[in-house]
């Protein structure tokens, strides 16, 4: 190979070539046209691509190993308990968690969050406390600290955001109060891109006493987590956003304070011994996991984790990062744009309006240009009230987006620009 076919789709980074026409071959999907064009998929903050490691891995699990986990003498069942259980060790080597039995596998971010909102909302808040969270969260990191605090006579607080879409902390300084009994923060703003700037705001709170939630379900496709390194309380993600299956995710929670929650559903695998006079329950991570868990997806997001630690997150960082910046450049240069979350730090998310034209009209006219983005209010309808819009559009990128898919999507939006002129 000559330095000549470097381009930046094939870039030098932490002493590997990232090949992503190479990687491209993966995704089996990302072959197809979509009216009549090849597809351009800018839609991944809302669900990414599968490499085919994940779908073969699920159809092996299926073809070979398929049984009910934790309860079966036979071979199969241990096979598939096996296989179940590998996979949370692999999570917490992934999110760099002390022990294995602080991962808790869930439906997604969503149900995560359900959960600490409930199991630990149910224990620790009262009427009168706080629970802390700021403008730029998803409806997943506000509606259950809403129903909460509703059902115990809690408030809710709420940090402003500036301009730029970075987080005022000066102002959680001083909403953080003797009553605040968690703060819920999204590490990475999935209408907006933010990085916040996690290390300041969990020395703000743990100072305060007050521990800290935060929904990774934008972070961890994108950046390196380590939850050890981070002292977060809780850390929650999705695996359809980083390349898994849908219908599976991650809670992460100290032991300490998963050990001191109530269960969260109840029912079978979460119990140590049932009388209909008392239940007791199983120890850690079983205690929250009733049921019979999503087997097929955890083998699928196993698969998902090993195929991005393959590639290297620092090696898929950089790569979305030269895609973000090249976006923003040419992106903004066009008439009547205006960007929607300026942020220093940004991961893969490019938010944006055009003047006289409704995002909804953009997605439209790109959809007939076979190029995916969102476009509407990201289930952030606070944020889009903060920034006086009711919507946005989103072009978001993976690691399989290249620079090309970039300038179709600028080519599309000159012509959303002339079809309204
Ligand atoms: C920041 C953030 N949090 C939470 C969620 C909810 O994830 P899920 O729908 O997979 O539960 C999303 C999904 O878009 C998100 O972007």
């Amino acid at each position: 190979m000559t330095v000549n076919t470097i381009s930046s789709d094939m870039h030098h980074s932490q002493g590997a070539y990232f090949d992503v026409q190479r990687i491209r071959q993966d995704f089996p999907i990302l072959t197809q046209r979509v009216n009549r064009q090849p597809l351009v998929y800018l839609d991944n903050a809302a669900t990414s691509q599968k490499p085919r490691h994940v779908i073969e891995a699920i159809t092996r699990y299926y073809e070979l190993d398929n049984a009910n986990i934790h309860r079966g003498v036979h071979s199969l069942s241990q096979r598939a308990t096996d296989d179940y259980e590998s996979a949370r060790e692999t999570v917490r080597r992934f999110l760099g968690a002390a022990e294995s039995r602080e991962i808790i596998f869930v439906r997604g971010a969503t149900e995560a969050i359900n959960l600490v909102a409930q199991a630990y909302g149910r224990a620790n808040v009262a009427a009168g406390d706080e629970v802390l969270i700021t403008t730029l969260e998803h409806h997943s990191n506000i509606v259950p600290w809403q129903v909460l605090c509703e059902e115990k006579g809690a408030k809710l607080k709420v940090v402003p955001v500036a301009d730029s879409g970075e987080l005022q902390l000066e102002a959680m300084d001083v909403l953080i109060t003797p009553r605040t009994k968690l703060l819920a923060v999204a590490h990475v703003s999935n209408a907006l891109g933010t990085i916040n700037p996690l290390r300041e705001i969990i020395e703000l709170a743990h100072a305060r006493g007050v521990p800290v939630l935060l929904d990774g379900a934008q972070a961890v496709p994108h950046l390196a987590v380590d939850v050890s390194a981070l002292d977060c309380d809780f850390y929650v993600f999705s695996g359809h956003k980083i390349y898994g299956p849908t219908g599976i995710g991650v809670l992460y929670g100290k032991s300490a304070l998963l050990d001191a929650m109530p269960p969260y559903q109840s029912g079978g695998d979460m119990i140590r011994s049932v009388t209909f006079q008392k239940t007791t329950y199983n120890v850690l991570p079983h205690k929250f996991e009733a049921g019979t868990p999503n087997i097929s997806g955890v083998v699928g997001l196993r698969a998902a984790i090993e195929y991005v630690e393959r590639l290297g997150l620092a090696n898929i960082a950089g790569h979305e990062h030269e895609l973000l910046i090249y976006a923003t450049h040419e992106i903004s240069a066009l008439p009547g744009i205006r960007l929607i979350g300026t942020a220093k730090e940004k991961a893969a998310v490019l938010s944006f309006v055009m003047e006289g034209i409704h995002p909804h009209d953009i997605g439209t006219i790109l959809d007939q240009q076979g190029i995916a983005i969102r476009t509407g209010h990201h289930c952030a309808q606070p944020l889009m009230e903060r920034f006086g819009v009711p919507a946005t559009a989103r072009a978001s990128f993976g690691l399989y987006n290249t620079r090309q898919e970039v300038e179709r999507l600028v080519e599309g939006l000159r012509k959303v620009r002339e079809g309204f002129a």
